[in-house]
């Protein structure tokens, strides 16, 4: 047995080693040399056939568009005991092979939880940046199906990871394909004509719902169940759907206070495939700061507060500072849906700007990720602002 246990164990670490030296590299060294495209590198079928139409990439994470009841056309609420894929989805829609290629990347989870896992989410914006930003990219776009209620996070994360100016578009839909007024279609449809478009460039990620043109950076589900779920924290709706054509109200412009994070750089953190662990506590009359020290013992690397008004905290500063000590990063927002969480005269945390909570989460895990210390984040989160409003802050080294 012992011997036996050896001989696996030589094998197991002899395959590591070969591995994570040549023959893998070999081998995707051989094959990119054959192959002129990132579709061919990747493997994606293009539907359609029309090769002068542009080529848009649908990641597939399901969600409530894949959906179906089977308690009827009136049901919205019970849904997910039927299922449709990428593929039964275009096939639903004649008109969109006659505007665009479709290939389907499949990033659904065995459980149907879409976007509920940073692993999976984060090794879907990996693809995409292959896929899109490579020096071989064939690709003019991506859209991807999400469920709706963590769609903003997946749109938020991908804005600050993918920046080579071709459209992502996030899409969902309210309502299972079941029900007897379907969003899905039209949702999707607008998606990719979006994602098409060349007007669409240099926006940063897009999301389109219920014909409104949202931006990635600034969207928010703001209501539970209406197909009228999605809305911008700041700045409004970046067009609308005519036709299901997109109609842009102004030129491409970027969120002032957005920062750009090198996706390899964070990939190097020891979390990968995944982010650092990040939690959010919610502010309310007796707000308790061992909670804060809680996260911090359960693992947590940083904790955002969703606080009151404009980033206020009724109590437990004196838990806040102790787990500052320990390590932790905190960052205060603002439980209120619009307006933000503005800077304190002398730091000793971030407040998250415009920012709201779900966010600022996103941000915090990209910024330990990246190997940012407390005060690196802050002056991520504040700097901007801080210009802004004159009060300039530097930390002592
Ligand atoms: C790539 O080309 C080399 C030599 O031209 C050949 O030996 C190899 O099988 C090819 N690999 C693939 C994946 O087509
Ligand atoms: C392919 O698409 C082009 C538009 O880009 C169109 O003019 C042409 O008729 C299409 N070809 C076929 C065979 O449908
Ligand atoms: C798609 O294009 C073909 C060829 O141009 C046309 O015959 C067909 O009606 C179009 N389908 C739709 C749904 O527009
Ligand atoms: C997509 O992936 C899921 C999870 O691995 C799998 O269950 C499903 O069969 C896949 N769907 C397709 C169309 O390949
Ligand atoms: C993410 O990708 C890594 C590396 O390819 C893989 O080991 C891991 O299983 C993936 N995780 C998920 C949740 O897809
Ligand atoms: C952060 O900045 C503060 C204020 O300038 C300074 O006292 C502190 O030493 C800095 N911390 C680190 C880790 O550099």
């Amino acid at each position: 047995m012992p011997t036996m246990r050896f001989y696996r164990f030589a094998i197991a670490a002899l395959v590591a080693f070969s591995e994570a030296t040549s023959p893998a590299l070999l081998h995707q060294n051989t094959a990119r040399q054959n192959v002129t495209t990132s579709s061919q590198r990747l493997g994606l079928q293009w539907l359609g056939g029309n090769s002068t139409l542009p080529k848009v990439l649908v990641l597939f994470t399901g969600g409530t568009i894949s959906g179906g009841s089977i308690y009827g056309a009136l049901d919205d609420t019970q849904y997910g005991q039927l299922s449709i894929n990428g593929e039964q989805i275009i096939a639903r829609n004649p008109y969109l092979l006659n505007h665009t290629q479709l290939a389907v990347s499949n990033w659904t989870s065995e459980d149907f939880s879409t976007g509920t896992n940073d692993a999976l989410v984060m090794n879907m914006t990996r693809f995409a940046h292959d896929a899109l930003c490579s020096e071989d990219s064939d690709i003019d776009g991506a859209i991807f199906t999400h469920g709706t209620n963590s769609l903003e996070e997946t749109a938020f994360l991908m804005d600050l990871l993918v920046n080579c100016g071709k459209p992502i578009v996030g899409i969902g839909s309210m309502r299972p394909w079941t029900h007897l007024s379907f969003d899905g279609d039209a949702n999707f449809f607008d998606a990719v004509m979006l994602a098409a478009s060349p007007e669409s460039r240099n926006r940063g990620v897009l999301v389109a719902f219920n014909a409104r043109i949202l931006s990635g950076f600034w969207v928010t589900k703001l209501h539970s169940t209406n197909p009228d779920a999605f809305w911008s924290t700041a700045g409004g709706d970046l067009g609308i759907f005519i036709n299901s054509l997109p109609v842009f109200f102004n030129s491409p412009s970027q969120p002032l206070h957005k920062h750009v994070f090198s996706i390899d750089q964070v990939s190097t953190h020891s979390t990968y495939p995944s982010l650092p662990k990040v939690d959010i506590l919610y502010a309310a009359r007796g707000f308790d700061g061992k909670l804060v020290l809680d996260a911090h013992a359960n693992g947590a690397d940083g904790v955002v507060i969703a606080g009151t008004g404009n980033g206020g905290i009724p109590s437990g500063s004196d838990e806040i500072k102790e787990a500052l000590d320990q390590g932790l990063q905190v960052v205060v927002g603002t439980r209120s849906p619009y307006g933000p969480s503005s800077p304190a005269r002398t730091p000793s945390y971030a407040k998250s700007g415009f920012l709201h909570v779900i966010q600022a989460r996103i941000q915090l895990q990209l910024a330990i990720a990246s190997g940012m210390g407390m005060n690196q984040t802050i002056d991520l989160f504040e700097g901007k602002f801080r210009t802004a409003i004159g009060q300039e802050w530097t930390p002592k080294q």
